[in-house]
């Protein structure tokens, strides 16, 4: 049952304070209570962008945000964006650039607008149309819109909102440090969920597959958190966003083909708030960072209140939807060991670029001695039950030369179990898979 939660944050600056149900999200919260109507609900499934807001300078869709997850950040809306009477620069370009017709998506195009330019203020049109790739737009068109964020860049930047205000601590439903978060999972195991970025598990609620008043929200404890050069393997934690590891110089080294497939999920939006974590307790066959971490030997490290145990991914998932984690079981993090030299590639095959799930997912990692292939590793999303490895293929690899790709490319297509479904045949995703894996051979070699 839901309970009433204390929150609080800043919002355009302005210090709020106040009482929510554990059930009720920041875009309702934002809407109902504090009258902040520009972030619209469109899809409430992360699709459309219409609810985004900035979340400590970051795009989220507020539709997938819980309003207790808002306790100790600094909020911006569409609302705050005017300084007195004047406009904000890019409220402006949207008008001279006739970016607007209904206006029912440019709150959110404006304010994913304003976390690009914040972060990256002269834009190139790719980096543009990858600022608002999370964001829909039915009646413009966005040519005028990628116009008026391309015209805005340049402008000024203004001041950052802030500072925090300090925290509420709804803690029942939001515990602040691994220990209580594994206390209350243990009290409630079975009836209570953990909830990170939410941006899988608060769509299946809105399908009325669960509850959101049973969700326990993990985002606030920082055991979760991180990445770090640890004794021979580099460490990433659970809660780390998609965002955070694809600017992660650390995996870019250690694990080059995982900043890749973070880099193709969703969009900055979805990449903003979901996590790794949140990526592999899902146990979706096509979850983009699985063939990535397979492809890194990378080993899953699970907790409870009364144990740790360390599970290496390829004995993680058992099936569509399965995997060995327990109810009362949170992932800390995932383990890779550090090789030097390691280079990568993550290529997949989605309906279209932004927004899409993987049809079919290719990861390869290796290294090189003297020129010549030493250790290769090849994964794959969506062709089997779970994400598997190729070992034929990889043996093919091994060889190298233009004979070695030939006869992987070969292997693989017998190596995969795709079947067909609404998305995509067997045998296309089975011509796809060696497909996929020459090009990524050759994206690595090129590296
Ligand atoms: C529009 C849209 C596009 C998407 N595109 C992609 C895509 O291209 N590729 C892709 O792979 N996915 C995609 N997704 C799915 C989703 O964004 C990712 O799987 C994301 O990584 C989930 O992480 P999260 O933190 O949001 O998980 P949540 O939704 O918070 O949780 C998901 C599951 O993980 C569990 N969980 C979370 N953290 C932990 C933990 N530390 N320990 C134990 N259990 C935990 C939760 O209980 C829940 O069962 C998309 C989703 C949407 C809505
Ligand atoms: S309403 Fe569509 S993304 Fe939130
Ligand atoms: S202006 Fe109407 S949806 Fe974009």
């Amino acid at each position: 049952m839901a309970e009433t939660l204390e929150v609080a944050f800043t919002v355009n600056r302005r210090p709020v304070r106040l009482r929510v149900g554990s059930d009720r999200r920041l875009l309702d919260v934002l809407r109902e209570d504090l009258r902040l109507t520009g972030a619209k609900e469109g899809c409430g499934k992360g699709e459309c962008g219409a609810c985004t807001v900035l979340v400590d300078g970051e795009a989220a869709d507020s539709c997938l945000m819980m309003a207790c997850q808002a306790d100790g950040a600094v909020l911006e809306t569409i609302e705050g964006l005017a300084d007195g009477e004047s406009m904000h620069p890019l409220q402006e370009a949207f008008i001279e650039e006739g970016g607007v017709q209904c206006g029912i998506c440019i709150p959110g195009m404006v304010l994913a607008g304003k976390a690009l330019l914040d972060r990256e203020p002269r834009p190139d049109p790719d980096a543009i149309r990858e600022g608002l790739a999370g964001n829909l737009c039915r009646c413009t068109g966005y040519t005028k819109i990628f116009a008026a964020v391309a015209r805005a860049g340049g402008a000024p930047v203004r001041a950052r909102p802030g500072p925090a205000p300090a925290a509420a601590s709804p803690g029942s439903q939001r515990p602040r440090s691994l220990e209580a978060a594994l206390e209350l999972l243990s009290m409630h195991a079975g009836e209570v969920r953990p909830l990170a970025g939410g941006t899988d598990i608060l769509v299946r609620a809105r399908d009325g597959q669960l509850s959101r008043a049973t969700l326990l929200d993990v985002t606030a404890v920082p055991e979760l958190r991180g990445i770090e050069e640890r004794a021979g393997h580099l460490w990433i934690g659970a809660g780390t966003t998609h965002t955070e590891i694809l600017r992660s110089p650390l995996v870019a080294r250690y694990v080059p083909a995982l900043p890749q497939a973070c880099a193709v999920i969703g969009g900055p939006q979805i990449r903003n708030r979901g996590t790794v974590g949140g990526n592999l307790a899902n146990a979706s066959p096509a979850a983009d960072t699985a063939p990535a971490l397979f492809a890194a030997d990378a080993v899953v490290e699970l907790v409870s209140v009364s144990d740790r145990r360390e599970v290496p991914i390829d004995k993680f998932f058992t099936g569509p939807g399965r995997s060995v984690l327990a109810p009362d079981e949170l992932i800390l993090g995932v383990r890779v060991p550090r090789r030097d030299g390691v280079r990568g590639a993550f290529l997949r095959l989605g309906q279209r670029r932004a927004q899409a799930i993987s049809k079919v997912s290719v990861a390869v990692a290796m290294t090189f001695r003297d020129g010549r292939p030493d250790w290769v590793r090849v994964a794959l999303g969506a062709v089997a039950p779970t994400v598997i490895r190729a070992p034929q293929a990889e043996g093919a690899l091994r060889a190298g030369g233009h004979e070695g790709l030939r006869l992987a490319r070969e292997a693989v297509r017998g190596e995969v179990r795709p079947i067909d479904d609404l998305r995509s045949t067997s045998e296309y995703r089975r011509e796809m898979a060696g497909l996929l894996l020459e090009r990524a051979v050759r994206r690595l070699a090129e590296a």
